[in-house]
């Protein structure tokens, strides 16, 4: 058996980000590998992403369960049985209980397309712009019971143009958040990445000095 990290990826939708850790993996040297797809949504477009690259698929309705409880009870054994050892939610649109964030504190991760804490929730693309922000970006957290929260290992800064419109704006944050969220999965697998409190210190993490001014000018 290889010593990559076992990944369980659970979708709701169309799947890119999923898309873009199966091109990850699929690089011999990349220290991780997706061994379970889960998908709430029977015709999520990820789970054909995840067929073509042969890798096993579960759909576990939400809608054929009593309540929360019960659906999280099915996700872990689900996850238990197939031995992941990290958890990625890549465009999962089920609310977790907190008995099963806990159960899998700081073995779950979740990308969000905004720059946390800033614009947690739905439909971040449209209150960027409503608020006039000049710099949007992504996310990669571990996951805590409350939305959107968590220790924070990756980001990605997107500049804001006049154009945008919020499908012009996620497009440009998507392209980002499939370069964040193998990087942050890497960090992980190579075992550098330590909490200190809730905060996330990355080891060897070629930090970017970089600033992003926008508008830029003279
Ligand atoms: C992404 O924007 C992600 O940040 C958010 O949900 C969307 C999922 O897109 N959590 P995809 O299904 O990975 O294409």
């Amino acid at each position: 058996m290889s010593d990559k990290l076992r990944l369980g990826v659970l979708i709701s939708g169309r799947g890119t980000n999923l898309q873009a850790l199966i091109r990850a993996c699929a690089d011999p040297d990349f220290p991780a590998e997706i061994v379970l797809v889960i998908s709430n949504v029977a015709s999520a477009a990820g789970l054909e992403r995840a067929e073509d690259a042969e890798i096993p698929t579960t759909v576990i309705d939400h809608k054929s369960f009593n309540d929360r409880r019960t659906f999280d009870a099915a996700l872990d054994t689900a996850l238990k049985e197939a031995n992941i050892e990290l958890v990625c939610l890549a465009g999962f649109m089920r609310l977790l209980t907190d008995d099963f964030v806990e159960a899998w504190r700081n073995r779950m991760i979740n990308i969000h397309p905004s720059l946390l804490p800033s614009f947690k929730g739905l439909d971040t693309h449209q209150r960027m712009l409503d608020a006039g922000v000049a710099i949007g970006g992504c996310t990669v957290h571990y996951v805590r019971p409350e939305m959107d929260t968590g220790p924070i290992i990756v980001q990605a800064a997107v500049p804001i143009l006049p154009d945008d419109d919020a499908d012009r704006l996620a497009a440009r944050i998507l392209e980002q958040e499939h370069i964040a969220y193998p990087l942050a999965v890497r960090l992980i697998a190579e075992d550098r990445v330590t909490l200190e409190g809730e905060r996330a210190l990355i080891r060897d993490g070629a930090p970017s000095a970089a600033a992003l001014v926008n508008p830029g000018g003279n």
